[in-house]
Formats: C-alpha cells, sequence, structure tokens
C-alpha cells in the first residue's frame, strides 16, 4: 500500500533518539578511522554483528570489551561522539540523548571527570561547527555500569549531579542504568539511582532485558523511573506489568537489539511491543541502542517498527512526534521540537493526507 510507511520515508521523518549507548553507536568509519591509526587486533574485526546474525548476550558484552581497549582517552572520547551525533544528524534525528559510562583509564591517565567533560565539550564543538546545518539537540545520561561497584555508580551519580549544575541543568538530565544483566544485583544500585532523583537527574533504567528478573524488577519499580530500557520480559509478569501500565512508564523499544541478543522471537510481529502498543496504545519509544553494534539506524528500526504495527505514514509521524513527551530536556525544548514537527507536516505531509 502507498500509506505505508516505507524505510524512505522512516529515513525522511524527524526523529528522536532517547535509547542510544555512545560506544555501540561507533560506525564502521568511525572504527576503522581509529584502528588504522593503531596497532590493528583480529578481534576488532568481530564488533558488529552482521544482517541475519545473532549472538548471545554474553558475546555482545565481549564486543564492548574490546571498543573500550579502543576508546581511551578524552580525546578520542571527543571524536566519536562527535561522530556519532553528526551520524544520528544525517539520519534526521533532531533530538538526541547520548549515554555513556564514564570510565577511568590507567594508561592514558583518563579519569571518569575527564571522561565527562569530553562528552561535554563534543556536544558543545558540535553545536558550534554546525549551527544551522544539521540542526540536533544533544543531551548527555552518565551510565551506571551494573558490573562495576555501588561505589563506582555512586562516584557517576556525584559527577552527574556536578556537571548537572555546571550546565545549568541543560545538557546532563538523566543517568541511565544499564550493563550486563546478568550481572550482581540491580537492586543494589537503588541508592546511587535515588541520590540522582534527589539531584533533579531523571531516570532511564535498564530492567528484565532477561528472563527470571521478577523481583529485581518489582524493586527497581518502586523507584518509578523516568522511563524502562527494553523491560523485554515485563509483559509476562502481570504484578509487574500492572505498575507500568497504571503509572504509564513508557518503554524504550529497541527491536533489532532485542533480536540479534537472541532475547525476543525473529518475526517483529511477535516483539513485546506490539502488545503494548495494540492491546494498551502504551507509550513506547522507538531507539536503536547500539547502532554499530547492530549495523542499523534510527530510521531503520521506524521502518521495523512501523511495520509490524502496519503503520501508515501519518500514524508514524504521529508516534515519532508523540517520543517529544518523554523526552527529558525543559518545556522550552519540548516546545521546539513540536514545532520542528508541525513545521515538517505542513511541508512534507499536509498534501498527501
Ligand atoms: P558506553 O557506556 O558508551 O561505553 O556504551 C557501552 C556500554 O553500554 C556497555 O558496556 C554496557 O554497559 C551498556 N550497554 C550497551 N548496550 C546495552 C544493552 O543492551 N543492555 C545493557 N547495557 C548495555
Ligand atoms: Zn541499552
Amino acid at each position: 500500500m502507498a500509506d505505508l510507511a516505507d524505510l524512505k520515508f522512516c529515513q525522511e521523518l524527524p526523529k528522536i533518539e532517547l535509547h542510544a549507548h555512545l560506544n555501540g553507536s561507533l560506525s564502521d568509519e568511525t572504527l576503522n578511522k581509529l584502528l588504522r591509526r593503531g596497532p590493528t587486533n583480529n578481534s576488532y574485526a568481530s564488533t558488529i554483528i552482521g544482517k541475519g546474525e545473532r549472538r548471545t548476550m554474553q558475546e555482545g558484552f565481549e564486543m564492548f570489551r574490546i571498543l573500550h581497549e579502543i576508546v581511551v582517552s578524552p580525546e578520542i572520547v571527543v571524536e566519536v561522539t562527535k561522530d556519532v551525533i553528526t551520524d544520528f544528524a544525517l539520519d534526521q534525528v533532531k533530538y538526541l540523548e547520548l549515554r555513556s559510562t564514564p570510565r577511568n583509564v590507567l594508561s592514558s591517565g583518563m579519569t571518569k571527570r575527564s571522561y565527562m567533560e569530553a562528552v561535554l565539550t563534543a556536544i558543545q564543538r558540535y553545536r558550534e561547527e554546525n549551527e544551522d546545518r544539521c540542526r540536533i539537540d544533544v543531551r548527555y545520561l552518565p551510565s551506571i555500569d551494573r558490573s562495576k561497584s555501588v561505589e563506582e555508580a555512586h562516584e557517576t551519580v556525584k559527577l552527574a549531579e556536578e556537571f548537572s549544575l555546571s550546565t545549568n541543568g541543560n545538557l546532563v538530565v538523566g543517568v541511565d542504568f544499564s550493563g550486563n544483566p546478568h550481572a550482581n544485583d540491580g537492586a543494589d544500585y537503588i541508592p546511587p539511582m535515588m541520590q540522582a532523583r534527589r539531584a533533579n537527574l531523571h531516570l532511564a533504567v535498564h530492567m528484565a532485558e532477561v528472563e527470571g528478573k521478577k523481583e529485581e524488577t518489582k524493586k527497581l519499580l518502586e523507584l518509578l523511573p523516568d522511563r524502562i530500557g527494553h523491560g523485554t520480559f515485563i509483559s509476562n509478569e502481570p504484578g509487574v506489568r500492572d505498575v507500568v501500565l497504571k503509572k504509564r512508564i513508557p518503554l524504550e523499544v529497541c527491536v533489532t537489539s532485542n533480536i540479534k541478543t537472541c532475547t525476543v522471537p525473529e518475526d517483529h510481529t511477535k516483539h513485546h511491543f506490539t502488545w503494548w502498543r495494540q492491546e494498551h496504545q502504551h507509550p513506547c519509544i522507538v531507539g536503536t541502542d547500539d547502532k554499530g553494534i547492530f549495523a542499523t539506524s534510527l530510521s531503520n528500526e521506524y521502518s521495523i517498527a512501523a511495520g509490524a504495527l502496519g503503520l501508515s505514514r501519518r500514524e508514524t509521524f504521529n508516534w515519532s512526534k508523540e517520543a517529544i513527551d518523554h523526552v527529558f530536556a525543559d518545556i522550552d525544548t519540548k516546545s521546539r521540537l513540536r514545532q520542528t514537527w508541525d513545521d515538517y507536516w505542513k511541508s512534507n505531509l499536509e498534501v498527501d493526507t
């Protein structure tokens, strides 16, 4: 049908990306550029899961370890952050919340603080260098890695709070909780997340990404996170599912990522988001997770998700606009974004509908 939202339509559509991990988002070009400068290692070639391939969750996390061996200094963090912002801008992303785990790297002297400074420098530099072209608003969510200690999580939150204040709440707008879902007990990280809440930082929390985490999910939900990352197994558990439905906590949905890490069936129409959308009109936000590792783009994710629901172009446009309700930025930014969507509608779609 001519009115269905195909890939070309999704490529031109203005979009919001709320679930992108910096190091998992490095394009092939960025990675190769960095590799050409240093000693090459064959294992670097295995940081991308190609079309039709799948990996276990454990293998996926091995890829992050390899990427972390490449992104080792503040200069490289600035460079890759700018590259990733450029990639999203070229894919017609108008607002991006980039999440990334600050790391200490002994060999280069990089600290969590200089890592975060580097991400923020890149966001500011990108803005200065692209004033009128490729307009994209970018915010940073420092990530808590659940495979590291709770003390490290507290350190990350403390820095997030400090940088949020020093940028007048305009750049660091929340904290992400992520990392290998099999590592540690997620509930142990509730105190640092509560600390973030007290500092007026929003919370985006990965949960129920793998099966058998009902108790942990229940406890994490008591935090009433602003958004849930994946939440793959929540719809199977009435106790937790009802909280999410009642509070209308938005789900960040990353279809290709889930398929390639074998946590959902390969058939897109069987992905859990179809249940949330079709049965409950629940807020779901389409995201890429790790566009580099999973060889995808936000346009591609939209075309898959819209295709699974059989959405028309108008419905897909409304869905991408709906994501504005769930960004962590201030009210002025939200109004500006809504204007961008309305302008796009008037010049591109009004005549067709
Ligand atoms: P970085 O934080 O920019 O280094 O991005 C990579 C990191 O994001 C990984 O080491 C994980 O901690 C986290 N991450 C990326 N994808 C996922 C996911 O699907 N589930 C949980 N954590 C993830
Ligand atoms: Zn994620």
